[in-house]
């Protein structure tokens, strides 16, 4: 079996089992989002153990499902569930996931995720758009891919127009939305004060360990890429708090209500 043939298995069993679900915009859940999956109307839910192109993902809460239904109205296939790279070191962990949402027709990917701040001004709770991102691992989900089309453009991987209407919308919800650069880290440890010293030289602005491989695979699948960042800590040496996965998780979960409703208003825009 190749990828190509799991993608296409996978996309069969999505328009089987939803035949009524034309979603165009797919989203992906990172830490804090998962209050998503409780907002979508007309569910169907289907375990990513069923679509031969999915990741092997944790079982907590809603992990490991795609969900196809009504997100504020528009037609959305979420994602409760992702696999990092620093589980078993692929960069192409994702890569059979968001193919098949191309083959089922999605045409945008909002990617979410938990990150660092590198910007005391920008706390706890708040909410970041990514305008660009920084691949400093250096690590590709293309390694393999043949033709051309492997050389992706990766100006503007992060949609300028989607990026105006979403500012837009949180405007309209009275919503502060900062926007700026997301360095990569590979993870799973945190990093050192004097890499967070380095990151701040470069331009970055927050720092996680998800997304921007999903990125290259959307831009290079064709697909439109918003992406959001929910700040759960400041990143090291910034502040005195310790880090940790529990402190991460526990933070998200308090900002999560509200990260919620941003994408909730947000669906409809982008459709
Ligand atoms: N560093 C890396 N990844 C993260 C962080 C951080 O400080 N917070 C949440 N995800």
């Amino acid at each position: 079996m190749t990828l190509q043939d799991d993608i296409t298995r996978s996309a069969a069993t999505i328009r089987a089992r939803a035949p009524q679900r034309t979603p165009r915009v797919g989203i992906v859940l990172g830490s804090g989002w998962q209050g998503v999956v409780d907002h979508v109307d007309e569910a169907t839910a289907i375990a990513y153990t069923d679509l031969p192109a999915f990741p092997a993902v944790g079982v907590a809460g809603h992990a490991g499902q795609l969900i196809l239904g009504r997100l504020g109205g528009a037609e959305v296939a979420v994602l409760a569930g992702r696999q990092h790279t620093y589980e078993d070191g692929h960069a192409d962990a994702m890569k059979g996931a968001l193919r098949t949402l191309a083959a089922i027709d999605v045409k945008t990917l909002v990617l979410t995720n938990a990150a660092g701040s590198l910007n005391p001004a920008m706390g706890t709770g708040s909410l970041m758009l990514l305008s660009d991102h920084l691949n400093l691992p250096q690590r590709t989900p293309l390694h393999g891919e043949p033709g051309s089309s492997r050389f992706v453009d990766m100006r503007d991987a992060y949609d300028p127009a989607l990026r105006r209407i979403a500012q837009e919308v949180a405007k309209k919800m009275g919503k502060a939305l900062h926007e700026g650069v997301y360095a990569w880290q590979l993870g799973p440890q945190f990093e050192t004060p004097a890499e967070i010293r380095m990151l701040r030289l470069l331009g970055a602005d927050a720092v996680g360990m998800s997304t921007v491989p999903e990125t290259i695979v959307a831009r290079h699948a064709g697909m439109k890429v918003l992406a959001l960042s929910l700040i759960t800590n400041l990143a090291a040496g910034l502040d005195a708090e310790p880090l940790s996965h529990a402190q991460t998780l526990a933070a998200a979960q308090g900002a999560s209500a509200s990260a919620v409703r941003l994408l909730e208003a947000l669906a409809p825009a982008l459709a």
